[in-house]
């Protein structure tokens, strides 16, 4: 077991491990045929339909804390939408947190960029943060650091020469993880200040936080703002494979700090940890979408067959499971 990984009971039935990628495998499949069509809009609304669909099929009585947005702005996987068997059979089956994200990267999906994933993430009821659709700042390394070498209260140059000390090289020799954005300026002008190579992104931060656990992706720090949904999405993940993540929350105006304070979230400025975003139990799973730093993408073979690549991921035990997928009937 590595030293990520947790020893808890758990509600989260081993056979759940796999019907996740079931799940997130629907939603690749359902929208590939908006890879490249320029239709964000209808390469989501597949994937959401596709993933609904699937986890109506399960033997839990699951509720959806993060998700499409909320009850008057999502007509499916709304946040409090119940799904799962149980919803209507009086709450019969495990009581399920999911945290998801059909397509992450509807840009990209629609321009046929790298990195679309179908996400997903469960807990234990009460285990994921119900996580506002704002901003987050966010800071994450890999496995393998102590856990005070990187802070997101201290200075971006300080981080990033806290971790190359760890590391043992020169700042330059980080290479960063930033959304291409231009309130990302700031950041990015740092970053070059000290030297260090930066991979810009342009969308699909879920990833570009999971590249840094990932030694082949060359990625060592992620770093700025993205959604605080995916935020929780990617935390999720690093509770099962090790690293460290941390985000704080960023208001834009009132409504968005009433919105906070609406889901219970007393201290605006706290900065999340690992366990605050996803604590007990919690499996993760994702399937490509478009071809990635960590997942090929959907494709279809000429004889109709369709490939998946999906990646499933337990905390209690810290298993990591890369699962490729033929799919010859019936779609
Ligand atoms: P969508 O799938 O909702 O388009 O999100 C893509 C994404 O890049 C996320 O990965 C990221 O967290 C967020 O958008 C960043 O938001 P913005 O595009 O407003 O900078």
């Amino acid at each position: 077991m590595p030293s990520s990984a947790v020893a808890v009971s758990s509600v989260l039935d081993r056979a759940l491990v796999l019907e996740m990628v079931r799940v997130t495998e629907k939603a690749a499949i359902a929208c590939r045929a908006q890879i490249g069509r320029g239709d964000e809009h209808a390469a989501d609304a597949a994937a959401v339909e596709a993933m609904r669909d699937a986890l109506n099929e399960l033997d839990f009585d699951g509720t959806i804390v993060i998700g499409e947005g909320e009850r008057d702005e999502a007509p499916m996987l709304f946040i409090g939408e119940k799904v799962g068997r149980g919803r209507d059979e009086g709450g019969r089956g495990p009581k399920i947190d999911i945290a998801l994200d059909p397509l992450e990267g509807t840009t990209i999906t629609a321009k046929a960029g790298p990195n679309a994933l179908a996400v997903l993430a469960i807990a234990e009821a009460g285990g994921l943060l119900n996580a506002p659709d704002v901003y987050m700042d966010k800071l994450a390394i890999g496995p393998g650091y102590a856990d005070d070498v990187v802070d997101l209260s201290r200075s971006v140059t300080d981080n990033v020469t806290a971790l190359a000390a760890a590391k043992g090289v020169a700042p330059a020799a980080i290479t960063a993880c930033v959304l291409d954005r231009p309130r990302h300026e700031a950041l990015i002008r740092e970053l070059r200040g000290i030297g260090c190579g930066i991979v810009l992104i342009g969308d699909g931060d879920v990833a570009g936080v999971i590249a840094t656990t990932n030694p082949d992706t060359g990625i060592d720090i992620y770093l700025g703002s993205g959604g605080a949904p995916e935020g929780v999405l990617a935390a999720a993940a690093l509770r099962c494979v090790g690293g460290q993540f941390q985000g704080r929350l960023v208001f834009r105006n009132d409504d968005e700090r009433g919105r906070a304070r609406k889901w219970g979230i007393a201290d605006l400025d706290q900065i999340y940890k690992l366990d605050d975003l996803a604590k007990g139990d919690v499996i993760f799973a994702a399937t490509g979408v478009t071809d990635g730093s960590l997942l090929a993408g959907v494709k279809t073979r000429r004889d109709g067959t369709v490939t998946t690549e999906s990646v499933v991921m337990r905390a209690s035990s810290g298993t990591v499971r890369w699962v490729r997928g033929e799919h010859r009937g019936p779609l």
